[in-house]
């Protein structure tokens, strides 16, 4: 199952709108934010927060996609959250009883299967707890993401399908309904801020979730099949005889 067919983020091709900011496309609003994170990792403040990574600055710019993602403290964090988050108002009831069932879920799901890790969990199960305890368009902030299933999880609480899987149903307005028929949330994403104090976990989970163009990623991952087939599929190769089928005899 490609990420596309789960509706997860595709990137547009077209202009696009970033921190409030406008670009004629996701290469110029990677420019930009690459050319102002270039500036700040030549701050010696920035360096010093604890657990930067050991790495020169051209291979933390090579990784990283800003202001989406960047393998290295992120400047932007408090803009995301000051565009996308809504200010905590104690007028507003918030009432949830804790979420206690069952959320065991088989490993054997093509998005948990894509990117092994430890203690890795199923984003299903990752799925209830949002859709119990959040709204469409909340922030979630998961500061030990490892894969990013947290964000994998809080962008599929948008899609029909995979919430269906869950056993719930979902009206014509966008209720979700559990088993015994109780309205228990909205169908809609939920906004994710993923970190983890190795650059490792957060690349993978910067690339679960970070849009993708579905036609380069398909010839990038040919080109990568192409190039280990050429240099290892000789490993998997078994020597024999041919046999004529109309001459066949045993012994
Ligand atoms: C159990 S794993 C999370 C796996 C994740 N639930 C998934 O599905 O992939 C815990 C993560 O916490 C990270 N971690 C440990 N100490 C941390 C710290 N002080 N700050 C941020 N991340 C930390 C580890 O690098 C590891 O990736």
């Amino acid at each position: 199952m490609s990420q596309s067919n789960l509706n997860l983020a595709t990137k547009t091709t077209g202009p696009v709108e970033c921190l409030g900011q406008k670009f004629p496309s996701e290469e110029a609003r990677r420019e930009h934010f690459l050319k102002l994170l270039a500036q700040k990792l030549k701050d010696p403040e920035f360096r010093k927060i604890e657990g930067f990574p050991i790495g020169k600055d051209e291979d933390i710019l090579a990784m990283s996609d800003p202001p989406y993602y960047t393998a290295c403290p992120n400047p932007w964090l408090a803009d995301f959250v000051k565009g996308y988050g809504t200010p905590y108002d104690p007028k507003q009831p918030y009432h949830r009883e804790p979420f206690a069932a069952d959320v065991s879920e088989g490993k054997n799901h093509p998005i948990y299967n894509a990117h092994s890790y430890h203690t890795k969990v199923p984003h299903q199960a990752i799925m209830r707890y949002l859709l119990h305890y959040t709204q469409p368009g909340d922030v979630v902030f998961d500061d030990f993401c490892g894969t990013g299933m947290t964000g994998v999880a809080a962008q599929l609480c948008g899609n029909r399908a995979e919430i269906q899987s869950l056993g719930y149903r979902i009206k014509d307005d966008g209720t979700i309904l559990n088993e015994e028929g109780k309205a228990i949330s909205k169908l809609g994403s939920r906004r994710a801020i993923l970190n983890d104090l190795s650059p490792a976990a957060t690349f993978i989970a910067s690339n679960y979730n970070i849009a993708v163009d579905p036609p380069a990623f398909e010839q990038q991952a040919k080109r990568i099949l192409g190039e280990v087939e050429a240099e290892c599929g000789w490993m998997f190769e078994t020597k024999h005889t041919e046999v004529d089928p109309n001459n066949w005899t045993t012994g």
